[in-house]
């Protein structure tokens, strides 16, 4: 586990949000809100992956589109890591010579899921939609880039975090952008 909120600051996220949703300690709120929050800040944070499965490669030399892989974003809350079938759509034929490859078709005949780690990760207790950020704006969206929030993926070899993904960077974005900044809309 990396960086969540301590056990002990959940109370005190009810509270302070019971108290936001009567209106009392605004003052004390602002304050509050611009302070940086630290519980996630792993700028650089760039996991080996157990398949070194490189964007660069994919998304770069090979120009596939970010959503060709994670089309889920476009659908619902999660961006989703594709399955190992869509893998195989391509590597049934390419590069089955390398040994890379042949893990990844082992993991595929043995029905075993790779088990990619995990880059990017809010606490539970923060609500965040692909879905309204990266539909188009003909859409209802806000047709966000990838890039945007997560950098030059398609130059990266390893994916790495680029953006704090603290509560100050969404406030400053919905602040910009007018779109919503009630403690509910991002909280459960
Ligand atoms: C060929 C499939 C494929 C394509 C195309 C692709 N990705 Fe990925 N993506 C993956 C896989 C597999 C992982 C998990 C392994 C890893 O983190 O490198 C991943 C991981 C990620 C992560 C990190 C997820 C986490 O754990 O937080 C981000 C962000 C991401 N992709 C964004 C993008 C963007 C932006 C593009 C387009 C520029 C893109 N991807 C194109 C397959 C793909
Ligand atoms: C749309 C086609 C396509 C899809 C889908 C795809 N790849 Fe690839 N992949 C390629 C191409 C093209 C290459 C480059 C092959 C070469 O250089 O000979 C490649 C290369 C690789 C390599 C490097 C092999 C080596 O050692 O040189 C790895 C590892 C890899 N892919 C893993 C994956 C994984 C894991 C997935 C699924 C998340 C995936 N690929 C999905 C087309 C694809
Ligand atoms: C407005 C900022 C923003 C935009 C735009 C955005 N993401 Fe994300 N992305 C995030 C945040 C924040 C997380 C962490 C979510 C979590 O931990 O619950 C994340 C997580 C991910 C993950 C990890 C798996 C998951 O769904 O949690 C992948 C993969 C990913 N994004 C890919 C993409 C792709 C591809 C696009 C473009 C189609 C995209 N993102 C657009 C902010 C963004
Ligand atoms: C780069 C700008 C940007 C960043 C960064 C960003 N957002 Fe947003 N977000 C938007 C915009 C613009 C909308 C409004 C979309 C619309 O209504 O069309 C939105 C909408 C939302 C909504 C939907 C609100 C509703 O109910 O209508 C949620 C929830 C949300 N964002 C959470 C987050 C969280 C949590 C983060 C940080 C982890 C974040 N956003 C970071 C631009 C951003
Ligand atoms: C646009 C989305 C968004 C809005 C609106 C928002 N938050 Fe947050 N909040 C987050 C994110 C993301 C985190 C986790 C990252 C962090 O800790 O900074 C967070 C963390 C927190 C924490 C954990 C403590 C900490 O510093 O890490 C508390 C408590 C909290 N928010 C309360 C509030 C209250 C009260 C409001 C309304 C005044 C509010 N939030 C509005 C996104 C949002």
């Amino acid at each position: 586990m990396r960086s969540s909120i301590s056990p002990c600051l959940k109370p005190f996220l009810a509270l302070v949000l019971s108290l936001a949703a009567f209106g009392v300690a605004k003052p004390a709120l602002a304050w509050w809100m611009y302070t940086p929050g630290d519980t996630v800040d792993n700028v650089g944070y760039k996991p080996e992956q157990p398949i070194p499965f490189s964007h660069k490669l994919h998304a770069g030399k090979n120009n596939i589109p970010c959503q060709y892989c994670h089309s889920a974003a476009r659908r619902s809350s999660s961006a989703g890591i594709p399955p190992l079938n869509a893998c195989m759509g391509c590597h049934r034929l390419v590069a089955t010579d390398k040994p890379n490859i042949q893990k990844v078709t082992e993991h595929y005949k043995n029905n075993d899921p790779i088990k990619w780690i995990k880059v990017h990760d809010l606490p539970d207790f923060v609500r965040f939609p692909h879905k309204i950020h990266v539909t188009d704006k003909t859409e209802g969206g806000a047709g966000i880039e990838c890039q945007e929030c997560h950098g030059k993926v398609q130059e990266m070899d390893v994916v790495e975090q680029v953006a704090p993904l603290q509560m100050g960077w969404c406030i400053g974005c919905h602040k910009e952008r007018k779109a919503k900044l009630e403690c509910v809309a991002c909280h459960y």
